[in-house]
């Protein structure tokens, strides 16, 4: 065990999700059990490249497993891209010693790392933290759980609204490129229709599918769209159902960053805990370039290239059962 890493950095990047407190946590109290040095680096890839780096203890991560944010705060850095940024960037890893790092982030953070480590052999190991959940090599991202149940309240209340008015309600959730956020947060609050990027969205069905709903004298409908559509989000949709219906009472909401924040759900704080603990063990093993992530339960190890092709596990016959169930 001679050349075991001693001196790890861990590291928040890209947008924040409920559980990367959860993840820091288990990545710092692992590493202490074995008896390792740990360093904060605040600000993700930014402020790696600005040497904002201190010493962590155990104590430091005491009562923020519930916390949402992240106590490292986080950054989505264009100069780390650049060969300058990332020559800063080694040379602060450098100058702390650092010999390993923890990168918990999303797509951004593990398409920086492959682009970094071409140049810098340094071995990391990622957690996928993004409320997007648009990575392979895991069935869940830190952070989706808690945002899907966010949304799912915060439509539960738009359909009590949308009832006692007899509207129809269009609600634009978070995602980026991705529908899973659409997706999941539709299908548990019973949506009468779920436009997501995955499937292609043909504006005249959508408008049939409420024409028909008008006719069976349905009076709420509520469509969930993922900000990511190719048709557009609510605002677009919007404007297409009032100019075809123009006798609809019709509103719409953008969910908008109360996805991003809260307290995280227990499964993200299960996830969280569960790869950080791996993620240092993983380092230690002498694992680089790979993204932890959990399948079926058990833990696996995504190299960071094949982590950021696009997952194609979306179950899209999910949809047609959403066609069945809002009857
Ligand atoms: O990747 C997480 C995410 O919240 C996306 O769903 C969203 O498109 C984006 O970040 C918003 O980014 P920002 O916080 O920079 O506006």
């Amino acid at each position: 065990m001679g050349n075991v890493i001693k001196k790890i950095g861990v590291m928040t990047s890209g947008g924040d999700s409920p559980g990367m407190n959860a993840a820091i946590r288990a990545v710092v109290r692992t590493a202490k059990y074995h008896g390792m040095e740990v360093f904060g680096i605040h600000r993700g890839y930014q402020g790696m490249i600005e040497g904002e780096i201190s010493e962590m203890e155990a104590k430091d991560v005491a009562n923020i497993i519930q916390r949402g944010g992240t106590i490292l705060k986080t950054a989505r850095s264009k100069a780390f891209m650049t060969p300058e940024g990332m020559a800063k960037a080694y040379d602060q890893l450098q100058k702390h010693g650092i010999e390993g790092l923890v990168l918990i982030g999303g797509d951004g953070t593990f398409r920086g790392a492959t682009a970094f480590f071409k140049q810098y052999t340094i071995p990391a190991v990622g957690l996928p933290g993004t409320i997007d959940k648009d990575l392979a090599g895991t069935d869940f991202t830190i952070g989706f759980d808690t945002a899907v149940n966010t949304a799912v309240e915060a439509i539960d209340k738009i359909r009590d609204t949308a009832e006692a008015h007899d509207r129809l309600f269009i609600v634009e959730v978070m995602g980026r490129d991705a529908g899973y956020i659409a997706l999941h947060s539709g299908i548990a609050c019973g949506a009468e229709d779920i436009l997501i990027p995955e499937t292609a969205t043909n504006i005249e069905d959508v408008l049939e599918r409420i024409d028909n709903d008008e006719r069976r004298k349905k009076t709420v409908h509520i469509i969930v769209v993922a900000e990511g559509d190719e048709f557009g989000g609510a605002k677009e949709l919007h404007a297409a159902v009032i100019q075809r219906f123009p006798q609809l009472d019709v509103r719409s909401a953008v969910l908008g960053h109360i996805q991003r924040g809260g307290s995280p759900s227990c499964a993200d704080r299960i996830l969280a805990s569960r790869l950080g603990h791996a993620a240092v063990l993983a380092l230690r093993a002498g694992q680089t370039q790979v993204m932890a992530g959990i399948i079926n339960g058990k833990i696996v190890f995504t190299p960071f290239e094949n982590a950021v092709k696009v997952n194609s596990c979306m179950s899209i016959d999910m949809l047609d059962m959403i066609r069945v169930l809002a009857v």
